[in-house]
This record gives structure tokens, C-alpha cells and sequence, in this order.
């Protein structure tokens, strides 16, 4: 397993050296091996036997001549998963035996004597990378599947981001404070798992979210740098990149600004990118949230490929197909991708591409191809002038081999159509995004208008600082109020997110009122916040990195459970334990829960 040490785990057990460890220059050494029985062969009278552990794995050789007949009569009837002590002797191996992809191939061990410390019924699945079993099946027998080398190396790299985290902050005077999981509801938009109070009939805990107003009391309180590995709890949706409890390094300062904290951050992931050995140049660009919406629809632009999107509002306000015209002229948005190379794509397949349009709330998708042997092929074409369309390919520099894909609505919807197409059709014609891409989305605007409950809320959450300047505007033109707000991007994902904060409590006061609270409901909810806010709290900020996702990139997996021990399936259960479970009517009795 490269880049791990792992020798020093020869020290408080009993083998002399880890199964990956063992080189030419070790010939001849009496060693003693431990581990898992991952392969095994009967060779006309000598057993082979690959022992693997975490470290690796190193072929040992059962020779009748080299040990007591009962050990030999073990090794004939030894299953995989088998655990197993060899003690023997390193003997290099013939020219023609030496195995360049194994790490301990230029060795053997001729074994003295072999133990069984374990055996093992056959396993559910085979211990090899790159299986297809299911994943509620790896999920139940997860200790098995750990087992599995790409697993255990991603919870290694995990391990390795998360020390090289800790290391660069605590370099910088962070100090690494714990805050509790039973605390009271924190809002950041999901919901919250709630924990009954024994003691206290009819009240419960709240599992945070995040430790967000826990460690802006860490602010007020003097600490000025504090740091957390914190596990958050939020139970929403789940997707690839969502689980129901994850981790955050979460991290606050005092006396800072936005580009203090972002430049912490920059410094934090240098030595981190640095400690795993991916490549990345710092500083690392920036990016308004206004310009990513409109090149990329979303809040997170994957940057290493193109397809961007492009407006066409103004090209096609007066054409004849009125379906765009119509949106243009009523203030909504005309936008159009370009997917280079699906020109020549059948209508049925193209038609399909709609399905992802309608799943994100488009009423159509229009499309035009250009087939690479020349050809305009398109249900809507025909209602453009020849300068109309002219203008069109312009504007979306259209070359034969090119599909244009269209969304024609309000600029969020046109946006979230026009995104997803956009990475649907870059993995659909996989496109090569090579390396990490990792840019700051700047300047969020400070409130949203939520329909469906026709009230205003926070874009990032409402303890969020806006300029001085817009401060004016929280009541008399909420939508038009920025904010000091930072999310860092990596790969289309957002790994991470801040904000610098609020830290008087009457702005904080009419922040809330913004979003829909009474006075009443500000003191029952943040009443300690509020109160915290009047006692001498120091201008303050900070981010939270997820970390289940960096390092889900950093490992190139396609979802965050691949770098979790134990992760919950979709519908946030654990196939190992069976969690959740009911529980006894006791047991709902002594929390005042029985017959509600
Ligand atoms: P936010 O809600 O943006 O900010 O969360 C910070 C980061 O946590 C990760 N993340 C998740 N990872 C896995 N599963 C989830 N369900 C999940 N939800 C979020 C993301 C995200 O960028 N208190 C603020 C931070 C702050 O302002 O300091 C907060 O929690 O990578
Ligand atoms: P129609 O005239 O409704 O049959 O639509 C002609 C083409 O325009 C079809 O390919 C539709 O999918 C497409 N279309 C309809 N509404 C929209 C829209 N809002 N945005 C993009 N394309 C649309």
C-alpha cells in the first residue's frame, strides 16, 4: 500500500514484519509472518500461500521438508480467510519466479512452522479488488469488504488527509475542541435527528447539523482558533455524496476577514494535497456565484471541461419559434449547450436526453444536430429565418459533429436543465477531466426566496455577515443583499463552505425576522446566541470541509460510502447492525414515548 508506513506495526504483536514489507535485502532473515490466507495452491507436493494483511500480502511456501507433518497436514486443508501464523525464513526467488507488480515479489518465505489462529467459514463474496457484489452485500459483511485492498486504501488516504488536516491547523495555533452531539437543533436546512430526554418527559435533543453556533460561542468565549474533526447529522435526501451522519473538519477563527480564512483554508489543502501526493497549484482561483450560474448553471462548475452554457436570450427574442421568443420577451432565459461530438446521435437517443431535462423541470429540450457529414437536423429549424440561424450558430459556435442542446424557461430552471445535460452528456461522451480542479465560489447572495414556503431564507444560513453596504437592504430588497460567503469546489463537488459571521446582535435580530421568525421565536430558539452576541463577541468566521468527499476525491470513487467504515444505504440503514431498530415498549416507556 503505497505511501503508507506501516513497519512500525511490527512492535506489540507477535509477527516480526508486516506481509508487505519483506525485500531482496531481507534474505535469509527468521521472521515471523501474520495475517489472512488470501490465496493458495497445491504445487505436486508444496503449498503456496499468500498471506496478506494491511500492509500488503507475501507468498510463503509450505515445504513437507521444512516442516512437522501436522503443519503440513494443516496447510493441505486451509481455507481462504483463514488466519494464520508462518514463522520461516526469507529465500529469494528463481529469475523467473520474481513478481514486479507485487511489492514483496523478489521474496519468498520458506516456512518452519505454521499456525492456525483462526479458521474461517467460506465468505459471502471474494476478497478482491474491483468485485461487482452488490453493495447492501459488501455493506452487511463490511468487515469482509474492508478487507479488500482499494478499501482499505481509501480508509488509509481518509486517515492520512485527516492527520495532514490536523497537523497544518494545529501549526497554526488551532486548538482541536470536541462539542457535544446532545445539544439543541441548529438549523442548516435539513432536518434534524432528535434524541428523547429521559429526564425531561416531552423534550428532546437535537443532533447537530453542524457544530456552527457551538463554535461561534467558542469565538465569544476567547478562543480565537479552534478546530474540529465533527461529525454532523442531517436527515435529508440522500444521494452519492449525502449521508445521514458525516464528518466535517470544521474550523473558526476570531479577528479575521474572508481571504484570512480562505487563505488558512488554501494553506491547510496545500499540505494536505502535498501529504497524499496530488497535484494542485495554489493560490486557487475565484469565481463570483453569479458568473458560475451563468457558465455552468450550478454552484459548484466542474472546470476541467467545457460545454458551456450559453445565452441566447437576446439571439432569439424576435425569431419565429415561439416558444423562444415567448421566454425571451417575458423575462425568462433561453440558454443552449453545445455537446461536441453527439451530432451524430439517433433522435431516439437524443429524445431520451428530454427525461433529464423534464426530471429538472424543463417543459421541453429542444435540439439541433449537426451531423459530421454535414447535415442540420432539428424539429425546430424550420421556424428560424436564414439570419436567425445564422445568428444561433454563432453564438454557439456550431461545427458539424455538434448536438445543441436548448432549455427555455426562468433563468434558475433554464440553469438546473442546462447543468444537468451538461454533465450527462460529459460522462455520456467521456469527456476527459483529467487531474483536480479546485476554485473558491465567491459572493452568494445573502437570501433566497423559498416557494414552497413563500417566505425568505438564507442562501448559506442566516448568521451569515453581508457587506455594509447591503446591510440597508434586508428588509426593503432582501434578494439584492450579498454576503460574505465562500465555498470551496473541487470536481463539481462542494467540499467545503463558509462564511464570515454576524457579531451584533441587532443585526442578527433583524436576519431572523428576514427569514420569517417573530422575537419570540429568535429568543426561544438563539436566545443563547443573541445573548452571547451582547457580551463582547469578536468580529469572527470559519468554514467547514466535508470531509467524506475530499477524500472520496481523492481517491477517485464515485461515491462518499467507498471512504466511510461503516456507511448507511440510501434509505440511511446499516445492513451490518440492522440499524435502525424497534425497540422495546420498556425502553419507549422509560423515554415517555409509549402510546403517543
Ligand atoms: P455546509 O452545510 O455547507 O456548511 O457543510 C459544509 C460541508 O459539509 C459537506 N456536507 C456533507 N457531506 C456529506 N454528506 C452530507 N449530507 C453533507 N452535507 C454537507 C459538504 C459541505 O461543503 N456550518 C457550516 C459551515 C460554516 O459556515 O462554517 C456548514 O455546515 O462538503
Ligand atoms: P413544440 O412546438 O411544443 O412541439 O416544441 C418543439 C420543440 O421545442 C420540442 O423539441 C420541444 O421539446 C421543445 N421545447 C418545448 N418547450 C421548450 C422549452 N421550454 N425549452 C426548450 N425546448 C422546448
Amino acid at each position: 500500500m503505497a505511501g503508507q508506513k506501516t513497519d512500525f506495526i511490527n512492535e506489540y504483536c507477535s509477527h516480526t514484519h508486516t506481509c508487505g514489507q519483506l525485500r531482496a535485502a531481507d534474505v535469509d532473515a527468521e521472521v515471523v509472518l501474520n495475517g489472512w490466507v488470501w490465496h493458495n495452491r497445491d504445487h505436486g507436493g508444496l503449498i503456496f500461500l499468500d498471506v496478506r494483511d494491511r500492509a500488503g500480502y507475501t507468498q510463503c511456501v509450505i515445504d513437507p521438508d521444512c516442516v512437522s507433518a501436522d503443519d503440513f497436514s494443516q496447510a493441505e486443508h486451509l481455507g481462504r480467510e483463514w488466519v494464520v501464523e508462518v514463522r520461516g525464513t526469507v529465500r529469494a526467488r528463481m529469475a523467473d519466479a520474481i513478481n514486479p507488480n507485487m511489492e514483496t515479489g523478489e521474496i519468498e518465505v520458506v516456512a518452519s512452522a505454521l499456525t492456525v489462529l483462526n479458521a474461517s467459514v467460506t465468505p459471502p463474496f471474494s476478497i478482491e479488488d474491483g468485485i461487482e457484489t452488490d453493495e447492501i452485500t459488501r455493506m452487511k459483511w463490511r468487515y469482509l469488504d474492508i478487507r479488500r485492498p482499494e478499501m482499505m486504501e481509501n480508509l488509509m488516504l481518509r486517515h492520512t488527509v485527516a492527520q495532514a488536516m490536523r497537523s497544518s491547523l494545529n501549526s497554526r495555533g488551532f486548538l482541536e475542541i470536541e462539542t457535544p452531539i446532545l445539544t439543541k437543533s441548529t438549523p442548516e436546512g435539513a432536518r434534524d435527528y432528535i434524541v428523547p430526554s429521559r429526564p425531561n418527559p416531552g423534550k428532546f435533543y437535537a443532533l447537530p447539523q453542524s457544530p456552527q453556533l457551538l463554535k461561534q460561542m467558542l469565538m465569544v468565549a476567547g478562543l480565537e482558533r479552534y478546530y474540529q474533526i465533527a461529525r454532523c447529522f442531517r436527515d435529508e435526501d440522500l444521494r452519492a455524496d449525502r449521508q445521514p451522519e458525516f464528518t466535517q473538519v470544521d474550523i473558526e477563527m476570531s479577528f479575521v476577514e474572508q481571504d484570512d480564512v480562505m487563505a488558512l483554508m488554501e494553506d491547510a489543502m496545500a499540505e494536505v494535497f502535498a501529504a497524499v501526493g496530488a497535484k494542485h497549484t495554489f493560490p486557487l482561483p475565484r469565481m463570483e456565484y453569479s458568473e458560475s450560474m451563468n457558465r455552468f448553471g450550478n454552484d459548484r462548475p466542474d472546470t476541467r471541461f467545457g460545454m458551456e452554457l450559453v445565452d441566447l436570450t437576446d439571439v432569439v427574442k424576435d425569431c419565429g419559434f415561439k416558444v423562444f421568443s415567448a421566454v425571451a420577451q417575458s423575462g425568462g432565459t433561453v440558454k443552449a449547450i453545445n455537446a461536441r461530438g453527439a451530432g451524430d446521435w439517433s433522435r431516439g437517443e437524443v429524445e431520451k436526453l428530454a427525461d433529464i431535462a423534464a426530471e429538472n423541470g424543463a417543459k421541453g429540450m429542444a435540439w439541433i444536430a449537426f451531423t459530421s457529414d454535414g447535415q442540420e437536423k432539428s424539429p425546430i429549424i424550420k421556424f428560424f429565418s436564414d439570419e436567425e440561424f445564422a445568428a444561433l450558430k454563432t453564438a454557439v459556435d456550431a461545427a458539424p459533429g455538434d448536438l445543441i442542446l436548448f432549455a427555455a424557461d426562468t433563468y434558475e430552471v433554464a440553469s438546473a436543465v442546462l447543468s444537468a445535460l451538461r454533465l450527462h452528456m460529459a460522462d455520456a461522451l467521456d469527456v476527459k477531466r483529467a487531474g483536480h480542479a479546485l476554485l473558491w465560489v465567491v459572493n452568494f447572495p445573502m437570501f433566497k426566496y423559498d416557494e414552497a414556503e413563500k417566505r425568505y431564507a438564507a442562501e448559506h444560513h442566516p448568521f451569515t455577515r453581508m457587506p455594509d453596504e447591503d446591510v440597508d437592504r434586508i428588509e426593503s430588497a432582501p434578494l439584492e443583499c450579498g454576503s460574505y460567503s465562500y465555498d470551496l469546489i473541487m470536481d463539481g463537488f462542494e467540499i467545503g463552505g463558509g462564511t464570515i459571521r454576524i457579531h451584533e446582535p441587532d443585526l442578527q435580530r433583524r436576519v431572523l425576522q428576514r427569514i420569517g421568525l417573530t422575537d419570540e421565536q429568535i429568543d426561544e430558539k438563539f436566545g443563547y446566541l443573541m445573548e452571547a452576541l451582547s457580551l463582547g463577541a469578536p468580529p469572527h468566521g470559519g468554514i467547514a470541509l466535508g470531509l467524506d468527499r475530499l477524500v472520496m476525491l481523492l481517491a477517485r470513487k464515485d461515491s462518499i460510502r467507498d471512504v466511510i467504515a461503516f456507511p448507511k444505504t440510501s434509505s440511511g440503514s446499516c445492513p451490518m447492525t440492522g440499524a435502525p431498530d424497534a425497540i422495546s415498549v420498556k425502553q419507549l416507556k422509560e423515554v415517555n414515548l409509549h402510546g403517543l
